[in-house]
């Protein structure tokens, strides 16, 4: 593994960051061929900044400005020089809560990724496993997508069920969507570094 060309990955959160906990640990087991190489929040004590500092990542908080769903154009210009200056080639949103517009799109065409916790296009936005079980759906799961100008939009990479139980709260539902998240956000992005080895093989990088 340690021979093995490494995608360099930047991951984007807000919040708690399990996700990127997931992806981290994958990472450091040798499962994942990829390198973290920057994490940014939007949130000055978001525990995904102290999970970086754990797993010795770069990290840094990028003030959002004064808007609530999105940054301001310039922060987002500097978010995508960041992101480019760390040589990152797969931008990953692990629980970022705010919609990405041209800079970052024109910078990383195809190459931001999000997770959803739901079967989308069902459900997307807040609190998704709550909106399926308030609709009395049997099953949910969660998707990942690539990103695009739309919350919770853009073409649909992989999706994987999670059943509703009779007796679900909220916060059971929530915990095992999460579970599956974990694997399969990790299976995802397993993909794009098979791709990033196949192609660093054949242009002799
Ligand atoms: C996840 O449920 C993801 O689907 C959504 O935000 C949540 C982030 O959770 N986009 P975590 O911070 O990774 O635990």
């Amino acid at each position: 593994m340690s021979q093995m060309k490494r995608l360099p990955i930047g991951i984007l959160g807000s919040g708690k960051g399990s996700n990127c906990r997931a992806i981290l640990e994958r990472i450091r087991s040798g499962d994942l061929a990829a390198e973290a190489r920057l994490i940014i929040s939007d949130v000055l004590e978001a525990p995904i900044l102290d999970m970086a500092r754990e797993f010795g990542v770069a990290n840094a908080y990028l003030p959002p400005g004064r808007f609530r769903t999105r940054l301001e154009l310039q922060r987002e210009v500097q978010l995508a020089q960041m992101l480019r200056d760390a040589g990152v080639k797969l931008v990953i949103l692990a629980g970022f809560m705010r919609v990405l517009h041209e800079p970052m799109l024109t910078a990383f065409p195809r190459r931001i990724i999000n997770i959803h916790p739901s079967l989308l296009p069902k459900f997307p936005g807040l609190e998704a496993w709550k909106q399926a079980l308030v609709a009395g759906e049997t099953v949910t799961g969660c998707t990942v997508h690539y990103v695009d100008e739309r919350i919770d939009h853009g073409q649909i990479l992989a999706q994987k069920e999670v059943k509703i139980l009779p007796n679900d709260t909220s916060e059971s539902l929530h915990a095992r969507i999460q579970v599956t998240e974990h694997e399969l956000y990790s299976a995802v992005i397993a993909e794009f570094c098979e791709k990033y080895v196949e192609l660093s093989q054949q242009v002799g990088d």
